[in-house]
């Protein structure tokens, strides 16, 4: 079974569809077989595409986003993905609260995979300004990077 990801962070509009995307991006470049997957800890945005913010710099990266909808996390996450990534530290102990008692799921936050970057958040961009989202799309792409690199590894 190849490693299944679920990218988890509050509205899943902005974040974690850009986690998925750049993820599934560097999963394709290092030719790595993977299943890639976000969602909400909330549920306002369930059924909606992405931020149109978080669709304009995906697009400047090269990544089209437009199909993604928005899902709220469920407890069968936990037994059908081998890693759910969280990316901050609010949704990871929303995470942990959630996880019911036979989960499998390896949780994480997502610049753990990041050295010298281990339990620092993604900033949520929803309430800035754009340039905020800049900062995002770095900080999914290097922690989208090192996840690839370690399973690639077999860590
Ligand atoms: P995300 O950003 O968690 O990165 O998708 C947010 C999106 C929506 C809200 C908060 C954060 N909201 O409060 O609706």
């Amino acid at each position: 079974m190849p490693p299944s990801v679920l990218f988890v962070c509050l509205g899943n509009i902005c974040r974690s569809p850009l986690a998925e995307a750049a993820f599934r991006e560097e999963a394709r470049r290092l030719k790595l077989n993977v299943v890639a997957d976000s969602a909400g800890t909330g549920d306002w945005h369930v059924g909606s595409p992405p931020d149109p913010r978080a669709q304009a710099v995906a697009r400047k990266n090269g990544v089209d986003i437009s199909a993604l909808r928005g899902r709220q996390v469920k407890p069968a996450d936990f037994r059908r993905f081998t890693h759910i990534v969280a990316l901050d530290e609010d949704n990871l102990a929303h995470l942990r609260r959630l996880a019911p008692p036979d989960a499998t799921a390896d949780l994480s936050l997502l610049l753990d995979h990041v050295e010298g970057r281990e339990g620092q958040p993604v900033a949520d961009p929803y309430f800035g300004d754009d340039d905020g989202f800049d900062v995002t799309w770095a900080d999914v792409f290097v922690g989208a990077r090192g996840l690839a690199q370690k399973l690639r590894r077999g860590d």
